[in-house]
């Protein structure tokens, strides 16, 4: 009796756990009722995802474009259309037609660079700009994703986005054989927090960053731009001590800080 229950059980929460997890590649929303929560996985890998051999490739440089429940502000520029790259950017202007966004070295980064293609929309917010894959197959589960949070318990916080990166450096994996398994400790996470309540302001928020790791924080419209102080190229990780970033794009500051309460709302 009991072994029967647990088989029905397991074969009752295989259809609900396949029907909860997003299909790979795919940008179905997942729609959590608790809490209003709504997350959007826009790339994913992991246990219970069979992603196709070209799916480094496929998502390699890729953006997507992504309707927001509020407005979100950059610089003196706000929409409720945005596109997300694969390479940690989120920018209010469409990319079609720029070339890969191979990371430049500094901000600004206009129509005429990256070999006179441009790689980067005139108006973007960077919370590390990189060059990331997710691999086809991996140990852990690794995605790019947009989740919209309503806390109805906690009103004060109000409406805000995650945008989360969990992705691959391929710096250290070149070849497309390696992209088949997972980067190890070669994986990078960071969130980018974004208030309705705080428009023009991100909260970045960095885990489990192998140490001196390059990227770009900052943030552009055109002519506008601004970067976090220091060198050109940012680096982030424990050694460095920067676990959270501040982009400010109405005071045009952007403060980099070495433990979670420094940069809190
Ligand atoms: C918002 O974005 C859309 C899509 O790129 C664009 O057509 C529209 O002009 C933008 N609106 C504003 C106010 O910038």
């Amino acid at each position: 009796m009991t072994l029967m229950i647990a088989a029905v059980a397991a074969a009752f929460l295989g259809t609900v756990l396949s029907a909860a997890l997003p299909a790979s590649g795919s940008n179905k929303a997942s729609l959590d009722k608790r809490d209003h929560v709504k997350a959007l996985y826009i790339w994913n890998t992991g246990p219970g995802f069979n992603n196709p051999s070209s799916y480094p490739q496929e998502t390699d440089d890729a953006w997507q474009k992504v309707e927001l429940e509020f407005p979100i502000q950059i610089f003196d520029k706000s929409n409720t259309t945005a596109w997300i790259s694969m390479n940690g950017i989120f920018c209010l202007d469409d990319p079609t037609g720029l070339g890969p966004s191979v990371p430049a070295t500094s901000l600004p980064v206009g129509a005429s660079q990256c070999n006179g293609k441009g790689c980067l929309p005139s108006t973007c917010v960077l919370p590390f700009w990189g060059d990331y894959y997710l691999p086809k197959k991996s140990e852990k589960a690794r995605s790019v994703r947009l989740t919209y949070h309503y806390p109805s318990t906690a009103p004060q916080v109000g409406h805000h986005y995650h945008v989360g990166w969990d992705v691959c450096s391929k710096a250290s994996q070149a070849s497309s054989a390696a992209q088949h398994a997972d980067c190890g400790d070669q994986g990078y996470e960071f969130q980018m927090n974004i208030f309705k309540s705080h428009p023009g302001k991100f909260y970045i928020y960095y885990f489990n960053m192998p140490d001196h790791t390059p990227g770009i924080i900052g943030a552009q419209s055109l002519p506008n731009f601004i970067q976090a102080s220091g060198s050109s190229q940012n680096a982030a990780g424990p050694k460095k001590k920067v676990t959270c970033a501040i982009i400010d794009t109405i005071a045009g500051t952007v403060i980099t800080g070495g433990k979670r309460e420094d940069c809190a709302p």
